[in-house]
């Protein structure tokens, strides 16, 4: 398929065209079932502009090497492209330095490399680690099996009926027996934007470092990870329109360099003997082996093409189709929405009354809507609301109101053919 990249440079957000996006995206001009294909499982992972599956192309056909490794040519090119796409993500979200930048495999990657290295030098029984109710499995058991392992507890934020932490527990929950409160930003499964800046403060007051999960928040919000003044962030690449099987941490410098490696191998050292074995400086300390490069490179291209429509114009875009979204299924007969915090990213979960989730996925798929139906690894939410699941509906910056009344549409559908 031959697409034409359209980007515009958005600059003014009355003039964000959501059509010349859309053109970017191949996979949007598809059918599934013979109905145009309306993609709304933005949450699970985001659909990816012909800029970045070039560039895939284009590094397969042009400089396919090993980095850091090679005197000849082409190695020189592939280090310079992987380490340019590490300055990007640097800018991206401000972070002083590239060294504080390392490339894992996504956001689960990211949480267990803190867990086992951090965790594994700072826990002690005793000891204790903060998450929260509403955490993605990915922030609940790295920290349980270190907690098992160091015979440390879990302590949990609990979370109101509108899906909110409830941050007076959160504050009784600190003790000198914290070693790290790990949070996310966003919830996959109720959209809530946590209150971050105060649950760092409250933290850094006791001296506590704080990780944020921002799988769920780098398409979405602005981060300036100085402003924010956390000692870890992580997400993956796939959710910012990236590649699959890249992703980020970010750490404060001295930080990482109190940390043990994660992983053993190549790159990851200075000087290795049977004896005794070095390790190289950051970023490659956290870094063992052959890298996913192509991967890396691809996410550098996704925050170019993100940075030239504006995270600030992509939110803005996003509310207005949440706020639509919000409104339209209050038509919906018996739907009930899991997830009704004052702040939310574009992520609409819901149930209706009598239809199992899975029915609603299956049925919606035959409309050539994709949603997501389940727990979305956060079964403890689940349990908090009394739910074995929900159906969720996740916009992005290409949807469309358009596409949100097809969604209602379905819904009606369904309420019809399941009475
Ligand atoms: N964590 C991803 C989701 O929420 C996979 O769907």
């Amino acid at each position: 398929m031959t697409v034409k990249a359209q980007t515009p440079v958005i600059t003014n957000p009355s003039l964000y065209d959501v059509e010349a996006i859309r053109k970017d995206f191949p996979i949007l001009q598809t059918y599934v079932h013979g109905k145009p294909l309306v993609y709304l499982d933005n949450a699970a992972t985001s659909q990816k502009p012909i800029s970045v599956i070039r560039k895939a192309q284009e590094y397969y056909s042009t400089m396919n090497s090993n980095i850091h490794r090679g005197v000849h040519a082409l190695s020189g090119v592939s280090t310079e492209a992987f380490e340019t796409a590490r300055i990007k993500i640097k800018k991206f979200i401000n972070a002083l330095g590239k060294n504080e930048i390392i490339f894992t495999r996504g956001a689960t990657e990211s949480i267990n490399l803190v867990a086992q290295t951090f965790g594994r030098s700072n826990l002690n029984e005793g000891d204790e680690v903060i998450i929260s109710e509403m955490e993605h499995h990915s922030n609940i058991v790295p920290w349980q099996l270190i907690c098992n392992e160091k015979k440390a507890k879990l302590k949990v934020i609990p979370i109101n009926d509108d899906g909110e932490l409830i941050l007076e527990e959160y504050e009784k929950l600190l003790s000198d027996r914290t070693k790290i409160v790990s949070v996310v930003y966003c919830s996959n499964s109720l959209g809530t934007v946590n209150p971050v800046r105060k649950i760092i403060k409250a933290a850094h007051k006791k001296g506590i470092p704080v990780l944020i999960d921002a799988a769920q928040a780098v398409n979405h919000l602005h981060i300036d990870v100085q402003e924010l003044d956390c000692d870890f962030l992580v997400f993956s690449g796939h959710k910012i329109y990236g590649p699959t099987g890249i992703g980020v941490l970010y750490g404060k410098v001295n930080l990482l360099d109190s940390m043990p490696p994660y992983q053993g191998g190549g790159d990851m050292i200075s000087k290795v003997t049977f004896e005794k074995t070095t390790y190289n400086e950051l970023p490659h300390k956290f870094e063992a082996g052959t890298p996913n490069i192509a991967g890396a490179i691809g996410l550098g291209e996704a925050i170019d093409y993100v940075s030239r429509i504006g995270i600030g114009n992509i939110s803005l875009h996003e509310k207005e189709l949440l706020d639509y979204a919000t409104e339209a299924v209050q038509s919906v007969p018996g739907l009930k929405i899991i997830g009704t915090a004052s702040e939310k990213v574009s992520v609409l979960s819901f149930v209706l009354d009598d239809v199992h989730p899975h029915d609603i996925g299956t049925f919606l798929d035959f409309e050539g809507i994709a949603i997501r139906t389940g727990h979305h690894c956060t079964q403890p939410v689940m349990d908090r609301f009394k739910i074995p699941a929900t159906s969720r509906a996740s916009f992005a910056m290409y949807n469309t109101t358009e596409e949100i009344d097809v969604l209602v549409n379905g819904l009606n559908k369904i309420i019809k053919v399941f009475g």
